[in-house]
């Protein structure tokens, strides 16, 4: 069975008063996905995908996409404009309690109760799910040690780290036990020890039979983690693969970042054959080249014929938004 089966989901918004007077949205990017005179924003636009019991499926785009809209439908929070949701064969809307007992959910902006300490949050929790209070203590304590904030526990959790407060949030989603769990940016802004122990415990979670949807910006987090990935953007599902399959598409943008001690003439490199476009940013050139190798001979050409010196190059990893964006906008370069 699978985990989830999205069909035809559908989220619109209509700006507050504020933003409608202001004549423009939260996001400018939304203007364009705006419908007739009265500003509706169609913040998820028809999507469908299914998730397979049992894996990591991570839901990939750029700000705006879509992606907690869809998460806050998913778990919820959010009720859909149209389309359908099914956890596990179940209709969310129709089963609200019965779906709640089987999903954790770390959302974007969570937070965790501050005047409590790390052993009380999971504690309180657990009482909401109506855990007896030897299981939920029991619970806690293995949950806590396995996200090395054990020592930690009895510490209020205002002072806690961003990072040991993301994994307070993780163990307090784990008290129920669920069958799948919903991530919203989980590793976002955290320090290096924090993202790593988060990165780890998904994926042992995961080997144990938990089914993880994780919202992320980064490619590279994706690329680690997830079985398969969706790409949405501007509310619309864009693509859905292997990260194997979508590496290559990473890998078709291929661009190198020079520095060099005087100003180059963009029109010069731009004539090179094996330069595609050349983008001048503050005080280097992004060069967008047909072939990594080709590109980097030829430039260096030009640089020696013209005298000129380099003070560092870059080849460039795009950030996944970009090959998004440019996949979306029509750009023929994808
Ligand atoms: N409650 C709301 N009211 C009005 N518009 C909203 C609301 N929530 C989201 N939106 C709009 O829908 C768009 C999609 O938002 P969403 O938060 O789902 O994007 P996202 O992919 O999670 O972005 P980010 O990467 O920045 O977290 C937003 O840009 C926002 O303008
Ligand atoms: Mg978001």
């Amino acid at each position: 069975m699978n985990a989830i089966v999205v069909r035809n989901l559908t989220k619109y918004f209509t700006p507050s008063k504020k933003e409608k007077k202001k004549g423009r949205a939260r996001n400018p990017s939304l203007e364009s996905r705006k419908q007739g005179n009265n500003s509706i924003i169609r913040a998820v636009d028809h999507i469908d995908f299914e998730v397979k019991n049992g894996e990591i499926f991570g839901f990939l785009g750029p700000n705006g996409a879509g992606k907690t809209t869809t998460i806050r439908m998913l778990t919820g929070i959010l009720k859909p404009t149209n389309g359908e949701i099914l956890i596990f064969g179940q209709n969310f809307w129709n089963n609200p309690i019965k779906a709640k007992q089987i999903m954790g959910h770390v959302p974007e902006e969570a937070n965790v109760y501050m005047d409590l300490t790390g052993l009380e949050n999971l504690s309180f929790i657990g009482e909401l799910y109506g855990i007896s209070k030897k299981e939920r203590i029991s619970r806690a304590e293995q949950l806590l040690k396995k996200f090395e904030l054990f020592e930690k526990r009895h510490l209020k959790s205002k002072k806690y780290s961003k990072g040991m407060k993301q994994r307070l949030l993780l163990c307090m989603a784990l008290m129920s036990n669920p069958k799948i769990l919903f991530l919203d940016e989980p590793t976002s802004g955290l320090d290096v020890q924090s993202s790593i122990i988060i990165k780890k415990l998904i994926k042992d979670y995961n080997k144990n039979g938990m089914t993880i949807f994780m919202t992320t910006h980064d490619m590279d987090v994706a690329n680690e983690m997830c079985d398969r990935i969706a790409i949405i953007n501007r509310g619309k599902l864009i693509g859905l693969d292997t990260p194997e399959n979508l590496k290559k598409l990473k890998q078709e943008y291929q661009a190198v970042d020079f520095y060099f001690t005087k100003e180059a003439k963009e029109s010069e490199l731009e004539n090179l054959s094996s330069v595609k476009e050349v983008r001048k940013i503050r005080d280097y050139y992004h060069i967008i080249v047909h072939d990594l190798n080709d590109g980097i001979c030829e430039i260096i050409e030009y640089i020696k014929s013209k005298n000129l010196k380099v003070k560092k190059i870059n080849t460039y990893e795009p950030h996944l938004e970009e090959v998004f964006l440019k996949m979306v906008n029509g750009g023929d370069d994808y």
